[in-house]
């Protein structure tokens, strides 16, 4: 077996959901080519259908009617996405909408008083029967412009914030430790916010009209794309074309590290669109070197971790990942998720606190996978599998599709 050809790969799913959120407050008809196909994006548009929002989907995209958002009837479901949960919150409390938000089990689990700390010292009213988690109701009456700097590393709350920040009196910034992927502020500038960067910190200053409204094609999504690469890099003789996918630095931790580790991988072409960096990139097999990941590094890899640890298990010699406890609180325990999965294909992985050890090459063997309900999680370990000695089976694949429900399609057409 070998993975060969070309493929081109449904939008970002960051920026597919920064562009619903940003459209529903322009001044006129935006047009969204090539969004996410995932259900996460597809919850984000529901929640914003049920503030009042106009979109049509058909063949040739999203269209988005322009109007006023107005407070919703019921609470608004936000599925497994935690960037809907977080951003919309902050979207919807600075345009002084009155929300009652909700989600799957998965999300009902993951910590909101990251952003609920941030806003609530701007003045939105919380409230909620489980102190810091979903679901929750606020009021948003007036907000004020803060300054602050999240304790963690995190683009969703540095968007809350910013977003929240359109419609409060006075500007906001934040200030973040360590750089996270920056398409909010990209999207913003691009629309036409009064927004600036300077050093580690973005300043926001309150909207005085609609945002402009646009068309935009969406880059192909780098997370999704990174598990077909992974196919690449690891099985002898193949070369695969990774077509329009978005290169932006703050996203592409796993191509950095995909090269760091030896693998065989070349930049095409590059170019800019929105005012974001595309490129078509070429990957191959070669054998691998271990790599240490740490600190800054994180945030442009953190999706990517789970299938950089099935990279790692044929690497000749000792990978560490550090400084990644992030990963704890995503769609599942995900240091937990790779680690007890690796460990049973029969890797040599020890578990820590805030990240794992990886020691290769180790052929793996085919087993039962557990994927806790996680996309990323059945999506790695679909590649673990395809240089796995015997088959391994999934008790959910289903879950793929919050983010690529084309995955499997997409593999049938480059595995030969
Ligand atoms: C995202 C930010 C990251 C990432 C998530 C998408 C975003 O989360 O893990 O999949 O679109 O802003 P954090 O902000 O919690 O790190």
């Amino acid at each position: 077996m070998k993975i060969k050809g070309s493929l081109s790969f449904p939008g970002d799913k960051s920026i597919s959901h920064r562009a619903v959120l940003l459209s529903s407050i322009t001044d006129g008809v935006c047009k969204i080519k090539n969004l996410s196909t995932g259900k996460d994006v597809q919850s984000t548009l529901s929640c914003l259908n049920a503030c009042g929002l106009k979109s049509v989907v058909n063949e040739k995209g999203l269209t988005i009617h322009p109007g006023n958002l107005v407070n919703p009837k019921s609470s608004l479901d936000c599925g497994n996405s935690g960037t809907t949960a977080r951003l919309l919150t902050g979207l919807l409390a600075g345009q002084k909408i009155d929300a009652t938000l909700d989600g799957d089990d998965s999300l009902s689990q993951r910590p909101m008083n990251r952003i609920i700390t941030p806003l609530s010292l701007m003045g939105v009213d919380f409230s909620s029967e489980k102190n810091g988690y979903l679901p929750f109701s606020y009021k948003s009456e007036s907000l004020k412009g803060i300054t602050y700097a999240p304790p963690i590393a995190s683009a969703q709350v540095k968007s809350a914030v910013l977003l929240a920040g359109l419609g409060a009196d006075g500007k906001t910034t934040v200030i973040e430790n360590s750089q996270t992927r920056n398409h909010t502020e990209i999207m913003l500038r691009h629309l036409g916010a009064g927004i600036s960067t300077k050093d580690q910190s973005i300043t926001i200053d309150p909207l005085s009209h609609k945002l402009q409204s646009f068309n935009m094609t969406i880059p192909g999504d780098p997370s999704t794309a990174a598990f077909f690469a992974t196919s690449a890099a690891l099985i002898p003789n193949s070369d695969l074309v990774l077509k329009n996918v978005l290169a932006n630095p703050t996203r592409s931790g796993f191509f950095d590290a995909l090269d760091k580790m030896a693998g065989g991988i070349e930049c095409i072409e590059k170019w800019w669109e929105n005012e974001e960096e595309v490129g078509n990139l070429r990957i191959f097999h070669q054998p691998l070197i271990p790599i240490k990941i740490s600190g800054d590094s994180i945030p442009g890899i953190i999706d990517e971790l789970p299938i950089l640890a099935v990279l790692a298990t044929q690497a000749d010699g000792t990978t560490e990942v550090r400084d990644a406890e992030e990963l704890r609180v995503k769609e599942s325990d995900r240091i937990y998720a790779v680690c007890s999965n690796l460990k049973r294909m029969g890797a040599n992985i020890e578990e820590l606190d805030d990240g794992f050890i990886i020691t290769g090459p180790t052929q793996l063997i085919g087993t039962e996978i557990e994927t806790f309900n996680d996309h990323r999680i059945a999506m790695a370990f679909t590649i673990a599998g395809l240089i796995s000695d015997g088959r391994i089976s999934f008790d959910n694949e289903s879950c793929m599709a919050i983010s690529c429900p084309e995955f499997t399609t997409m593999f049938k057409q480059v595995i030969q």
